[in-house]
C-alpha cells in the first residue's frame, strides 16, 4: 500500500506588508531584502487569526480539491512551530472547526521541516493501513514571534498555511521521505523561551526568533545538497528524472544552490518566497498548491520536496504526483 496526494490547498492572510513598509520601521530597504532573500512581501495574520484558523482554511481547500468530506478524514497531522495553545494541539482545534469525527489528531514541531515530517508520519500510517484519509497541514503565525525591531529577522518571515489530503493507492504516491536532524546546531536558529523554559521576569526578548543568518545559510546549502543527492541515490534516479523541485521557501539564493546541484533550470523550481517570505512549515505545501492550481504540476510527474530549518532539522519527500 502507498499513499498519494489526492488534493492540495493553501491559505494566506489578507494583510500584506511590503518591503517598503518595513523600511519605514527598521533600517532596511526593498533593494537589500530582494537582493539577499528574493522576498518582496509577506502576509500577516489578523488579530483574530491563529495557526488553527489558517490551517482550517487551507484544509478546507485541500478537502474540496480531493473531493472528501469531514466524515472521510481519519487522521490529522499538523507541522507547526507556532501552535495556538500549549494544548490542545492545533490538529484537535482544526478537527473541531471542520467537524471531523473522532480520529488521531496531533501536531509536531520540526520548525521549517514540519510539513515534511508530518507528511512522512501520515504516509507511514496510510501505508500500514492505520489511516485511510489523512489531512496533513503545515501552518505558522511566525509574525507572533518575530521581533519587529530586529531588521536581521523581521524582514524574513510571514504567516500562512498549506495542506494536502493523502489517500491510499496501489502505486506510489509518496515514494520515500528522508528525515534528519542535528541538535548541535540549536544555537544558530531558535526562540529562547517556551513552556518549560520560562523567561526571567526582566526578559525583553520573550519568545523572539534568534538567528545567525549567515551561518544558517552555509549549513542549509550544504545539508540540502547532501539531502537531494541521498534521495536520488536511494532510488537510483538520475537528476534528470525530477520534473519539479518544491523547496522550502527561505531564500532564493539557497534554492538556486539546490537547483544547481540538481542541474535543474529555475523554470523547474517552484518559487513563491517573493510572495510570502519564509513561512516555515507552511512554505512547502503552499508552494506545492500554487503550482498544482496554476497547472504547472501535472499528474504522473516526479516531485522532489525539501526543507531545512531550526534544530537543525531537514527532510525530503520524493513524490509521483
Ligand atoms: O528557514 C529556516 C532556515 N533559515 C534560513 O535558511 C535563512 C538563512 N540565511 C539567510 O537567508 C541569509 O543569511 C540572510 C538573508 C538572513 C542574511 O543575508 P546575508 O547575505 O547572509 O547577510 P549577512 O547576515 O551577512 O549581513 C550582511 C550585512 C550586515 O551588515 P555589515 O555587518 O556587513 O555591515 C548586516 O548587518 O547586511 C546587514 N543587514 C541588513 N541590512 C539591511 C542584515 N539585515 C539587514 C536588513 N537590511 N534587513
Amino acid at each position: 500500500m502507498y499513499s498519494r496526494i489526492a488534493g492540495t490547498g493553501r491559505y494566506l492572510p489578507e494583510r500584506i506588508v511590503t518591503n517598503s513598509e518595513l523600511a519605514t520601521r527598521v533600517d532596511t530597504s526593498d533593494e537589500w531584502i530582494r537582493a539577499r532573500t528574493g522576498i518582496e512581501r509577506r502576509h500577516i495574520a489578523a488579530d483574530d487569526e491563529t495557526t488553527a484558523s489558517l490551517s482550517t482554511q487551507a484544509a478546507r481547500a485541500a478537502m474540496d480539491a480531493a473531493g472528501v468530506d469531514a466524515a472521510d478524514i481519519d487522521l490529522i497531522v499538523v507541522g507547526t512551530t507556532t501552535p495556538d495553545l500549549v494544548f490542545p494541539n492545533v490538529a484537535c482545534l482544526v478537527q473541531e472547526r471542520l467537524g471531523i469525527p473522532a480520529c488521531p489528531a496531533f501536531s509536531l514541531e520540526a520548525a521549517c521541516t514540519g510539513f515534511i515530517y508530518a507528511l512522512s508520519m501520515a504516509d507511514k500510517m496510510i501505508a500500514t493501513g492505520s489511516a485511510n484519509c489523512a489531512l496533513v497541514i503545515g501552518a505558522e503565525t511566525l509574525s507572533r514571534i518575530v521581533d519587529w525591531n530586529d531588521r536581521t529577522t523581521c524582514v524574513l518571515f510571514g504567516d500562512g498555511a498549506g495542506a494536502v489530503v493523502l489517500r491510499p493507492a496501489d502505486t506510489p504516491g509518496v515514494l520515500s521521505c528522508h528525515l534528519g536532524a542535528d541538535g548541535r546546531y540549536q544555537d544558530l536558529l531558535f526562540s529562547p523561551y517556551g513552556t518549560s523554559k520560562r523567561p526571567p521576569p526582566d526578559a525583553d526578548d520573550v519568545s523572539y526568533i534568534k538567528m545567525k543568518g549567515n551561518e544558517v545559510f552555509k549549513v542549509a546549502v550544504k545539508t540540502l545538497e547532501g539531502l537531494v543527492t541521498k534521495t536520488l541515490e536511494a532510488h537510483q534516479l538520475d537528476k534528470s528524472a525530477i520534473d519539479w523541485l518544491i523547496p522550502h521557501q527561505a531564500n532564493t539564493r539557497i534554492i538556486q544552490a539546490t537547483a544547481k546541484r540538481l542541474e535543474l533550470p529555475m523554470e523547474k523550481v517552484i518559487l513563491t518566497v517573493q510572495d510570502h517570505g519564509n513561512t516555515s512549515a507552511a512554505s512547502v505545501p503552499m508552494a506545492l498548491d500554487t503550482a498544482v492550481r496554476d497547472g504547472r504540476i501535472q499528474r504522473g510527474e516526479l516531485l522532489l520536496l525539501e526543507a531545512f530549518g531550526g534544530g537543525f532539522t531537514w527532510g525530503s519527500a520524493l513524490i509521483r504526483y
